[in-house]
């Protein structure tokens, strides 16, 4: 039984337990057939019963051994009122912040405005077998501050001196999405889910001066929640380089994620106390079989004694031939 828990719970490393980013999504024929039916992105988070069916469409195709629940990110700053729009082929748009508004949202109409992704937790949890991990998750403060500040413009970070501007009214902000995202991942586990994962996808965007404050901080302090409420928890801090070792002595999630720019030897010997998941970038499932093998090996190898959960350096890119996906899962499965 290849149960993530035991994983990260016994640090047990007879367990082989694998599971992607980004596996209910674009690559998937099946959930491309709901997807071109349901334009609107938020209303398909929150119709339970497709986001159900999209959870677990990866796990009937290639058995993984956990799902995690089809939402976004995104949809706490929807949650606190702010409007989020996906436009096709330009990512997420969100509307220009107020600050008062969101300041103003109570736990009540937060939650209440979630409560479809709760339900849809609660089924997938029926319909998963027992012995297969369910993972919620929430966006970490920082990564959300990006989207609801718009920081972000074509790949550059060009707007810091938004934040300098409204920097009283931004930590205000900052407080109250940790403790939203705490609200939020107590409903998740309250519903079904057995593991939460924080997504700091935009942690490598920090300059050296603002890294404690905006990634290490809000990080620990939910993680903080986690372990008081015994909840199993994840962090995928991506591309803060040589600093994953600062953040994990600091933050101390029980596992953490680590991105296809981290030597995994490094990680090995730096990263303690930990369970380390992933690293395998997900380019190499576009390039040749052979060099798809040739990086999951390395992964493979140099954790073979560690209890390690396998996985990728980020989210599965919609290009991937999901018979791909089937050949590198077959290959872990079956490594001797
Ligand atoms: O399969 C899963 O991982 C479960 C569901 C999930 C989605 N988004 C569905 C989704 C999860 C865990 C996320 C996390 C997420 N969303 C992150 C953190 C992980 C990462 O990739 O760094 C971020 C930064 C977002 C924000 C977001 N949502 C963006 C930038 C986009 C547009 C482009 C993209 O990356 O897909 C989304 C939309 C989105 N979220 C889609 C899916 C399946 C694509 C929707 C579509 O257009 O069909």
């Amino acid at each position: 039984m290849n149960n993530i828990r035991k994983i990260l719970v016994n640090k047990d490393n007879t367990c082989k337990a694998v599971w992607f980013m980004r596996q209910a999504g674009r690559y998937l024929p099946e959930f491309q057939k709901i997807r071109s039916k349901n334009q609107n992105f938020i209303e398909l988070c929150l119709n339970s019963k497709l986001s159900s069916e999209i959870t677990l469409q990866p796990i009937k195709r290639f058995n993984l051994d956990s799902a995690i629940i089809f939402s976004d990110i995104l949809m706490t700053p929807f949650a606190l009122g702010q409007k989020v729009r996906f436009v096709k082929d330009h990512g997420p748009k969100l509307d220009r912040i107020d600050f008062e508004k969101i300041l103003d949202v109570n736990e009540i109409e937060f939650t209440k405005k979630l409560d479809q992704v709760y339900n849809s937790i609660n089924i997938t949890r029926k319909k998963l077998d027992s012995d297969k991990s369910l993972i919620g998750f929430v966006g970490a403060p920082w990564t959300l501050l990006v989207y609801m500040l718009n920081l972000k413009k074509d790949k550059v970070y060009t707007n810091l001196h938004v934040f300098e501007n409204d920097k009283k009214k931004i930590d205000l902000v900052l407080e109250k999405l940790i403790k939203f995202l705490c609200i939020h991942i107590d409903n998740q586990v309250q519903s079904g889910v057995d593991i939460i994962q924080i997504f700091d996808s935009w942690a490598g965007l920090l300059p050296e001066d603002k890294i404690k404050d905006l990634c290490y901080m809000p990080n620990a302090r939910i993680v903080e929640f986690c372990k008081k409420k015994k909840i199993i928890n994840i962090c995928f801090p991506k591309g803060i380089k040589e600093k994953y070792k600062n953040f994990n002595e600091i933050v101390k999630p029980d596992g953490i994620s680590i991105d296809y720019e981290i030597e995994p030897g490094w990680a090995k010997k730096e990263l303690r106390k930990v369970v380390i998941q992933g690293g395998l970038d997900p380019k190499l499932l576009l390039s040749s079989e052979e060099e798809m093998i040739e990086g999951a090996t390395k992964y493979i190898k140099i954790f073979k004694d560690n209890p390690y959960i396998f996985n990728l350096g980020h989210g599965l890119l919609p290009e991937t031939d999901p018979d791909r996906v089937q050949k590198l899962v077959d290959y872990y499965r079956n490594f001797k």
